[in-house]
């Protein structure tokens, strides 16, 4: 995205255009920057040589996963559906492990009738399910086990998964406990040490922590891992005052670690990889003007972008055309939604608006459309791929009819 002669471009077209071909809201994403992002991530983790499972539930587009796949990135899923989506969009099963607390006795069969990389189970209960099911299927498993690390990942405290008090992993004792119990089962082998430490981490020294307890955790269970997965979690900029997290550092200490554990590290960046990539355009319905502020308007809402109303987030919104005209008042951008949270953010000033001018939010490729919603009976927004000075419909608009 970039301001040429004060219109916003993205990539060689102008935003504005796009919005009026399909209309709004849509979601816009820049196939150049997400190659970008994937060339950057992979070219600060190559000495490592990392299994790179892009974390569909951040992005679950199937267009986008096929880019995910021409890349020979793998897949992290957390349902059975993002696992048909991943296998649809090609990607190879021994690219794709599957993470989360609640896997179904469907799910769990499922994803061994598919033979996928690795089970990543979060308790003792769940590993008993998997060895039940692959008994029946008389195939022995490789799983992995999280760790809940009890850690503090300094990031926004909904999206932090690595404390005790988190629903996820089991804690030091019990994975020491699990190993040991489940070390010569018949039908699994406990092949991975898996830990997520939570979303939009900007500070690497959470990350060394982790490691550094991971390191004690192996070393206190005598166990051989082929694999270690570290999750994702990598944060990115969302405003000119934040820095994303700096790979060199992050990528120096898994070095360290892996002079003295011979394990394939596994990483399941979402947001790293997608976050930055697109903008949704959103026009501006009404402007109401009280005596304090400006209520902007939007056609988007939070059934649209729920991140600031469900976690806080911040996402800059800029105009489509600049102009000088500042306006010190402040401004408050909404949805047109039946609930106070409907609020995307405040700002001190703005530039002059008019009604029915189009704005973009932006960075929100990771987490937006996925928790898009149909609230107030509202149908969901498009999503464009814009490619140099080419655009295709990667998601058609909702249709009342469908969802009535
Ligand atoms: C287990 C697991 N892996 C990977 C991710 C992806 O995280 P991010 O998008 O921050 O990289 C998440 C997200 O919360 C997760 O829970």
């Amino acid at each position: 995205m970039n301001f040429k002669n004060n219109k916003l471009y993205i990539e060689n077209i102008e935003a504005t255009k796009i919005a009026r071909k399909f209309g709004t809201p849509s979601y816009c994403y820049s196939l150049n920057r997400l190659k970008n992002n994937i060339r950057n991530f992979k070219n600060n983790f190559k000495s490592i040589k990392p299994l790179i499972c892009f974390s569909v539930k951040s992005n679950s587009n199937l267009q986008i996963l096929k880019e995910i796949k021409k890349s020979a990135m793998g897949a992290d899923v957390v349902s059975k559906g993002e696992l048909i989506i991943a296998l649809k969009a090609g990607i190879h099963p021994k690219k794709i492990v599957f993470s989360g607390i609640g896997k179904t006795f469907d799910e769990i069969k499922f994803a061994i009738e598919k033979n996928i990389l690795l089970i990543n189970a979060e308790s003792e209960s769940e590993i008993k399910e998997i060895e039940k099911i692959a008994k029946t299927k008389k195939k022995k498993i490789n799983i992995g086990l999280r760790l809940n690390p009890n850690i503090d990942a300094k990031t926004l405290k909904k999206i932090s998964t690595g404390k005790n008090e988190d629903k996820f992993g089991v804690v030091e004792s019990n994975f020491l406990k699990i190993l040991k119990k489940f070390r010569d089962s018949k039908y699994l082998y406990i092949k991975c040490l898996s830990i997520h430490i939570g979303s939009q981490i900007i500070d690497y020294r959470p990350y060394a922590k982790m490691i550094n307890i991971v390191q004690n955790t192996i070393k206190k269970s005598k166990h051989k891992f082929d694999f270690v997965d570290l999750g994702g979690g990598m944060g990115i900029k969302y405003n000119n005052k934040s820095k994303p997290l700096n790979y060199k550092k992050y990528n120096l200490i898994i070095k360290k670690f892996l002079k003295k554990n011979n394990v394939k590290i596994i990483f399941e960046p979402g947001r790293s990889i997608i976050g930055d990539t697109a903008v949704l355009l959103t026009k501006i319905i009404y402007i109401k003007a009280i005596k304090k502020k400006n209520f902007i308007i939007l056609d988007a809402a939070m059934n649209d972008l729920i991140r600031p109303a469900l976690y806080g987030a911040k996402h800059q919104i800029i105009p489509l055309k600049r102009n000088n005209k500042i306006i010190n008042k402040i401004h408050d951008f909404v949805g047109p939604i039946c609930e106070s949270t409907d609020k995307f953010l405040s700002l001190k000033k703005y530039q002059k608006l008019n009604e029915k001018e189009i704005l973009g939010i932006c960075d929100v490729g990771a987490y937006g459309m996925v928790l898009s919603s149909n609230y107030n009976l509202r149908t969901k927004a498009s999503e464009i791929m814009v490619n140099k000075s080419s655009l295709r419909v990667i998601l058609k608009r909702q249709k009342l009819n469908n969802i009535i």
